[in-house]
Protein backbone atom coordinates (compact mmCIF):
# COMPACT_ATOMS: atom_id res chain seq x y z
CA UNK A 1 0.00 0.00 0.00
CA UNK A 2 1.21 3.54 -0.88
CA UNK A 3 1.47 6.06 1.48
CA UNK A 4 -1.56 8.30 -0.15
CA UNK A 5 -3.65 4.93 -0.20
CA UNK A 6 -3.14 4.31 3.79
CA UNK A 7 -4.43 7.74 4.03
CA UNK A 8 -7.18 7.32 1.85
CA UNK A 9 -8.56 4.13 3.17
CA UNK A 10 -8.09 4.90 6.73
CA UNK A 11 -9.48 8.02 6.99
CA UNK A 12 -10.14 7.22 10.71
CA UNK A 13 -6.50 7.53 11.23
CA UNK A 14 -6.25 10.94 12.39
CA UNK A 15 -2.79 10.60 14.68
CA UNK A 16 0.01 10.37 12.46
CA UNK A 17 3.50 9.74 13.71
CA UNK A 18 6.80 9.34 12.08
CA UNK A 19 9.35 7.61 14.11
CA UNK A 20 12.94 7.00 13.74
CA UNK A 21 16.85 7.32 14.68
CA UNK A 22 18.07 11.09 15.04
CA UNK A 23 18.42 12.88 11.53
CA UNK A 24 16.55 10.75 8.82
CA UNK A 25 13.20 12.33 8.02
CA UNK A 26 10.72 12.39 10.60
CA UNK A 27 10.28 16.25 11.01
CA UNK A 28 10.47 16.55 6.87
CA UNK A 29 8.09 13.94 6.18
CA UNK A 30 5.78 15.03 9.86
CA UNK A 31 5.78 19.19 7.47
CA UNK A 32 5.45 17.25 4.01
CA UNK A 33 2.48 14.81 5.48
CA UNK A 34 1.38 17.92 6.93
CA UNK A 35 0.96 19.80 3.78
CA UNK A 36 -0.51 17.24 1.69
CA UNK A 37 -3.17 16.70 3.82
CA UNK A 38 -4.09 20.90 4.30
CA UNK A 39 -4.03 21.21 0.14
CA UNK A 40 -6.59 18.08 0.92
CA UNK A 41 -8.74 20.42 2.44
CA UNK A 42 -7.95 19.24 5.92
CA UNK A 43 -7.09 21.03 9.13
CA UNK A 44 -3.69 20.04 10.22
CA UNK A 45 -1.51 20.72 13.51
CA UNK A 46 1.63 19.49 12.73
CA UNK A 47 3.29 19.92 16.47
CA UNK A 48 6.36 18.80 18.76
CA UNK A 49 8.18 18.87 21.63
CA UNK A 50 11.55 18.95 20.37
CA UNK A 51 13.61 21.84 22.07
CA UNK A 52 15.68 21.67 18.77
CA UNK A 53 12.88 23.85 16.91
CA UNK A 54 12.88 21.95 14.16
CA UNK A 55 9.61 22.80 12.88
CA UNK A 56 10.51 26.57 13.35
CA UNK A 57 13.40 25.69 11.16
CA UNK A 58 11.85 23.69 8.31
CA UNK A 59 8.63 26.30 8.14
CA UNK A 60 11.32 29.27 7.93
CA UNK A 61 9.00 31.05 10.82
CA UNK A 62 9.68 31.63 15.16
CA UNK A 63 6.59 29.60 16.11
CA UNK A 64 8.74 28.35 19.44
CA UNK A 65 6.26 28.26 22.66
CA UNK A 66 4.15 30.67 20.95
CA UNK A 67 1.23 27.97 20.73
CA UNK A 68 -0.47 27.01 17.58
CA UNK A 69 0.69 29.19 14.88
CA UNK A 70 -1.24 29.40 11.13
CA UNK A 71 1.33 28.24 8.31
CA UNK A 72 -1.48 28.29 5.69
CA UNK A 73 -4.77 27.99 4.74
CA UNK A 74 -5.49 24.67 6.70
CA UNK A 75 -2.19 24.16 8.54
CA UNK A 76 -0.54 25.03 11.90
CA UNK A 77 2.48 24.42 13.20
CA UNK A 78 3.27 23.96 16.84
CA UNK A 79 6.31 23.80 19.31
CA UNK A 80 6.13 22.98 22.83
CA UNK A 81 8.23 24.78 24.77
CA UNK A 82 8.70 22.26 27.68
CA UNK A 83 10.71 24.42 30.68
CA UNK A 84 7.82 27.09 30.34
CA UNK A 85 5.58 24.05 31.29
CA UNK A 86 7.90 23.00 33.27
CA UNK A 87 7.68 26.17 35.29
CA UNK A 88 4.17 26.61 34.61
CA UNK A 89 3.75 22.95 36.54
CA UNK A 90 5.83 24.50 39.37
CA UNK A 91 3.94 27.12 39.79
CA UNK A 92 0.54 25.25 40.40
CA UNK A 93 2.18 23.03 42.91
CA UNK A 94 3.27 26.02 44.68
CA UNK A 95 0.19 28.09 44.07
CA UNK A 96 -1.87 24.18 45.47
CA UNK A 97 0.38 24.48 48.69
CA UNK A 98 -0.13 28.33 49.29
CA UNK A 99 -3.94 27.97 49.19
CA UNK A 100 -4.09 25.15 51.14
CA UNK A 101 -2.27 25.91 53.76
CA UNK A 102 -3.52 29.63 53.33
CA UNK A 103 0.59 30.63 53.98
CA UNK A 104 1.75 33.67 52.64
CA UNK A 105 4.89 32.42 50.98
CA UNK A 106 5.93 28.84 50.16
CA UNK A 107 8.30 27.70 52.70
CA UNK A 108 11.88 26.70 52.04
CA UNK A 109 11.71 23.41 52.50
CA UNK A 110 8.62 22.51 50.28
CA UNK A 111 10.27 25.41 47.30
CA UNK A 112 14.00 23.27 47.64
CA UNK A 113 11.89 20.17 46.93
CA UNK A 114 10.11 21.47 44.17
CA UNK A 115 13.12 22.42 42.58
CA UNK A 116 14.32 19.13 43.08
CA UNK A 117 11.80 17.30 41.62
CA UNK A 118 11.48 19.25 38.56
CA UNK A 119 14.93 18.40 37.75
CA UNK A 120 14.69 15.12 37.49
CA UNK A 121 13.71 13.78 33.98
CA UNK A 122 10.36 12.35 35.21
CA UNK A 123 9.24 15.48 35.93
CA UNK A 124 10.19 16.92 32.61
CA UNK A 125 8.50 13.71 30.82
CA UNK A 126 5.55 14.74 32.94
CA UNK A 127 5.30 18.08 32.03
CA UNK A 128 5.45 17.26 28.35
CA UNK A 129 3.39 14.66 28.44
CA UNK A 130 0.57 17.25 29.98
CA UNK A 131 1.11 19.26 27.43
CA UNK A 132 0.51 16.62 24.51
CA UNK A 133 -2.53 15.21 26.48
CA UNK A 134 -3.84 19.02 25.70
CA UNK A 135 -3.34 19.02 22.63
CA UNK A 136 -4.47 16.01 21.39
CA UNK A 137 -7.44 15.84 23.58
CA UNK A 138 -8.96 18.93 21.97
CA UNK A 139 -10.15 17.97 19.16
CA UNK A 140 -10.46 20.99 16.94
CA UNK A 141 -8.18 19.38 14.31
CA UNK A 142 -8.77 16.87 11.60
CA UNK A 143 -5.35 15.21 11.78
CA UNK A 144 -2.84 15.87 14.78
CA UNK A 145 0.87 15.24 13.18
CA UNK A 146 3.14 14.40 15.90
CA UNK A 147 6.63 15.34 14.91
CA UNK A 148 8.18 12.50 16.71
CA UNK A 149 12.31 13.06 18.81
CA UNK A 150 14.44 9.78 18.16
CA UNK A 151 13.42 6.55 18.77
CA UNK A 152 15.08 6.45 22.45
CA UNK A 153 13.16 9.15 23.78
CA UNK A 154 9.76 8.17 21.34
CA UNK A 155 9.43 4.96 22.91
CA UNK A 156 9.62 6.57 26.34
CA UNK A 157 6.72 8.77 25.44
CA UNK A 158 5.18 6.08 23.63
CA UNK A 159 5.67 3.38 26.72
CA UNK A 160 2.74 4.67 28.57
CA UNK A 161 2.63 2.73 31.29
CA UNK A 162 6.05 3.50 32.29
CA UNK A 163 5.14 7.11 32.00
CA UNK A 164 2.02 7.05 33.89
CA UNK A 165 3.77 5.22 37.56
CA UNK A 166 6.34 7.17 37.33
CA UNK A 167 4.22 10.86 36.88
CA UNK A 168 1.56 8.75 39.78
CA UNK A 169 5.09 7.93 41.44
CA UNK A 170 6.33 11.51 42.00
CA UNK A 171 2.77 13.00 42.95
CA UNK A 172 2.04 10.42 45.42
CA UNK A 173 5.85 11.17 46.72
CA UNK A 174 4.92 14.21 46.69
CA UNK A 175 1.78 14.15 48.68
CA UNK A 176 3.41 11.97 50.94
CA UNK A 177 5.67 14.93 51.93
CA UNK A 178 3.27 17.20 51.79
CA UNK A 179 1.38 15.17 54.54
CA UNK A 180 4.48 15.39 56.50
CA UNK A 181 4.02 19.56 56.49
CA UNK A 182 0.63 19.26 56.59
CA UNK A 183 0.93 17.89 60.81
CA UNK A 184 4.02 20.09 61.15
CA UNK A 185 1.89 23.15 59.95
CA UNK A 186 -1.19 21.60 61.54
CA UNK A 187 0.95 21.57 64.79
CA UNK A 188 2.10 25.35 64.59
CA UNK A 189 -1.50 26.46 63.71
CA UNK A 190 -3.68 24.16 65.05
CA UNK A 191 -5.44 24.22 61.85
CA UNK A 192 -7.89 21.07 61.47
CA UNK A 193 -6.14 18.26 58.86
CA UNK A 194 -6.08 19.59 54.77
CA UNK A 195 -8.64 17.34 53.48
CA UNK A 196 -6.08 15.07 51.31
CA UNK A 197 -9.66 14.55 49.11
CA UNK A 198 -8.52 17.21 46.57
CA UNK A 199 -5.10 15.56 46.17
CA UNK A 200 -6.47 12.52 45.21
CA UNK A 201 -9.28 14.42 43.00
CA UNK A 202 -6.27 15.47 41.61
CA UNK A 203 -4.68 11.62 40.69
CA UNK A 204 -7.87 10.57 39.54
CA UNK A 205 -7.64 13.73 37.13
CA UNK A 206 -4.26 13.03 35.83
CA UNK A 207 -5.02 9.42 35.53
CA UNK A 208 -8.46 10.07 33.18
CA UNK A 209 -6.21 12.26 30.84
CA UNK A 210 -3.18 9.56 30.82
CA UNK A 211 -5.56 6.87 29.80
CA UNK A 212 -7.28 8.99 27.17
CA UNK A 213 -4.09 9.93 25.43
CA UNK A 214 -2.31 6.43 25.71
CA UNK A 215 -5.31 5.27 24.23
CA UNK A 216 -5.09 7.53 21.11
CA UNK A 217 -1.55 7.03 20.98
CA UNK A 218 -2.26 3.21 20.75
CA UNK A 219 -5.31 3.15 19.46
CA UNK A 220 -5.58 0.94 16.39
CA UNK A 221 -7.95 2.57 14.87
CA UNK A 222 -7.23 6.10 15.18
CA UNK A 223 -3.43 6.16 14.88
CA UNK A 224 -0.86 5.59 12.21
CA UNK A 225 2.77 5.45 13.19
CA UNK A 226 5.45 5.25 10.20
CA UNK A 227 8.64 4.19 10.48
CA UNK A 228 11.58 6.12 8.61
CA UNK A 229 14.33 4.11 7.07
CA UNK A 230 17.35 5.22 5.07
CA UNK A 231 19.45 1.90 2.98
CA UNK A 232 21.88 1.56 5.37
CA UNK A 233 23.38 -1.23 7.25
CA UNK A 234 22.84 0.07 10.99
CA UNK A 235 19.83 1.85 10.24
CA UNK A 236 18.05 -1.45 9.72
CA UNK A 237 19.40 -3.42 12.30
CA UNK A 238 18.30 -0.85 15.00
CA UNK A 239 14.85 -0.38 12.62
CA UNK A 240 14.70 -4.30 13.17
CA UNK A 241 14.50 -4.07 17.15
CA UNK A 242 12.71 -0.88 17.69
CA UNK A 243 9.83 -2.87 15.73
CA UNK A 244 10.43 -5.24 18.11
CA UNK A 245 10.03 -2.77 21.05
CA UNK A 246 6.73 -1.09 19.54
CA UNK A 247 5.11 -4.13 19.05
CA UNK A 248 5.80 -5.02 22.42
CA UNK A 249 4.09 -1.52 23.56
CA UNK A 250 1.48 -1.77 21.14
CA UNK A 251 1.91 0.52 18.92
CA UNK A 252 -0.01 0.20 15.88
CA UNK A 253 2.56 0.25 12.14
CA UNK A 254 0.93 2.05 9.38
CA UNK A 255 3.96 1.36 7.49
CA UNK A 256 7.26 2.33 6.77
CA UNK A 257 8.90 5.15 4.54
CA UNK A 258 12.37 4.72 3.06
CA UNK A 259 14.31 8.40 2.93
CA UNK A 260 17.39 9.42 0.72
CA UNK A 261 17.39 7.02 -1.87
CA UNK A 262 20.13 7.66 -4.44
CA UNK A 263 18.52 7.68 -8.40
CA UNK A 264 19.75 4.25 -9.37
CA UNK A 265 19.67 5.34 -13.47
CA UNK A 266 22.65 7.59 -12.24
CA UNK A 267 24.47 4.64 -12.67
CA UNK A 268 24.46 4.57 -16.78
CA UNK A 269 25.73 7.84 -16.57
CA UNK A 270 29.45 9.13 -15.93
CA UNK A 271 29.34 9.65 -12.60
CA UNK A 272 32.12 9.29 -9.96
CA UNK A 273 33.10 6.30 -8.31
CA UNK A 274 32.47 7.15 -4.97
CA UNK A 275 28.47 7.80 -5.61
CA UNK A 276 28.76 4.52 -7.71
CA UNK A 277 30.04 2.61 -4.73
CA UNK A 278 27.14 4.30 -2.77
CA UNK A 279 24.01 3.72 -5.54
CA UNK A 280 25.70 0.02 -5.25
CA UNK A 281 25.74 -0.33 -1.49
CA UNK A 282 21.98 1.49 -1.36
CA UNK A 283 20.79 -1.31 -4.21
CA UNK A 284 22.00 -3.98 -1.38
CA UNK A 285 20.12 -2.72 1.40
CA UNK A 286 17.31 -1.73 -0.72
CA UNK A 287 16.59 -5.40 -1.93
CA UNK A 288 16.97 -6.40 1.94
CA UNK A 289 14.61 -4.03 2.96
CA UNK A 290 12.45 -5.41 0.43
CA UNK A 291 13.62 -8.90 1.50
CA UNK A 292 12.33 -8.52 5.52
CA UNK A 293 9.59 -5.45 4.89
CA UNK A 294 8.31 -6.22 1.63
CA UNK A 295 4.60 -5.43 1.31
CA UNK A 296 4.82 -2.57 4.59
CA UNK A 297 7.07 -0.40 3.05
CA UNK A 298 4.70 2.28 1.84
CA UNK A 299 7.02 5.16 0.07
CA UNK A 300 10.44 5.30 -1.82
CA UNK A 301 12.00 9.01 -1.12
CA UNK A 302 14.89 10.02 -3.14
CA UNK A 303 17.59 12.07 -2.21
CA UNK A 304 16.71 15.83 -2.69
CA UNK A 305 19.29 18.44 -4.49
CA UNK A 306 18.79 19.90 -1.18
CA UNK A 307 17.67 20.48 2.60
CA UNK A 308 13.64 20.32 2.67
CA UNK A 309 13.17 24.00 3.93
CA UNK A 310 10.29 26.56 3.17
CA UNK A 311 6.79 26.04 1.94
CA UNK A 312 8.21 25.62 -1.66
CA UNK A 313 10.51 22.58 -1.28
CA UNK A 314 7.93 20.93 1.30
CA UNK A 315 5.16 21.15 -1.46
CA UNK A 316 8.00 19.35 -3.81
CA UNK A 317 8.07 16.93 -1.19
CA UNK A 318 5.00 16.30 -0.82
CA UNK A 319 4.42 15.63 -4.07
CA UNK A 320 7.21 12.93 -4.46
CA UNK A 321 5.37 11.45 -1.69
CA UNK A 322 1.62 11.28 -2.31
CA UNK A 323 1.74 12.47 -6.16
CA UNK A 324 0.53 15.92 -7.19
N1 LIG B 1 15.12 13.18 0.99
C1 LIG B 1 15.88 14.16 1.45
N2 LIG B 1 16.69 14.86 0.60
C2 LIG B 1 17.46 15.85 1.06
N3 LIG B 1 17.52 16.26 2.33
C3 LIG B 1 16.75 15.61 3.23
C4 LIG B 1 15.90 14.54 2.84
N4 LIG B 1 15.24 14.08 3.94
C5 LIG B 1 15.69 14.83 4.96
N5 LIG B 1 16.58 15.75 4.55
C6 LIG B 1 17.33 16.71 5.36
O1 LIG B 1 17.97 16.00 6.39
C7 LIG B 1 18.00 16.74 7.60
C8 LIG B 1 17.40 15.93 8.72
O2 LIG B 1 16.02 15.74 8.46
P1 LIG B 1 14.93 15.88 9.64
O3 LIG B 1 15.18 17.08 10.46
O4 LIG B 1 13.59 15.73 9.03
O5 LIG B 1 15.29 14.58 10.49
P2 LIG B 1 14.65 14.14 11.89
O6 LIG B 1 14.48 12.67 11.79
O7 LIG B 1 13.46 14.96 12.20
O8 LIG B 1 15.84 14.50 12.87
P3 LIG B 1 15.78 14.54 14.48
O9 LIG B 1 15.90 13.12 14.90
O10 LIG B 1 16.99 15.36 14.84
O11 LIG B 1 14.49 15.18 14.86
C9 LIG B 1 17.26 18.01 7.31
O12 LIG B 1 18.19 19.02 7.03
C10 LIG B 1 16.42 17.69 6.08
O13 LIG B 1 16.17 18.84 5.28
MG1 LIG C 1 13.04 16.12 13.92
Amino acid sequence: MTLKQVFEEHPERRFIMFGGKGGLGKTTFSAATAYWLAKQGKKVLVFSVDPQASLSDIFQKDIFGKGAVKIMDNLWAQEIDADSHIKAYQNEIRKKILDMYGFEKVPDEIEQYIQAASAEPAMEESAIFDAVVDIMVEGNYDYYIYDLVPLGHALYYLSMAKVYDEWINKITKLREEMREYEEMVSRMKRQKETEEDAILTELQYIRGRINASSQILTDKVKTAFFFVVIPEEMILIDTRKAAELFAKFDVPLSGYVVNRVLPKELLQQNVPAYLKNRIIMQDKYLAQIDDILGGQVTARVPELERDVTGLEMIRKLSEIMYGS
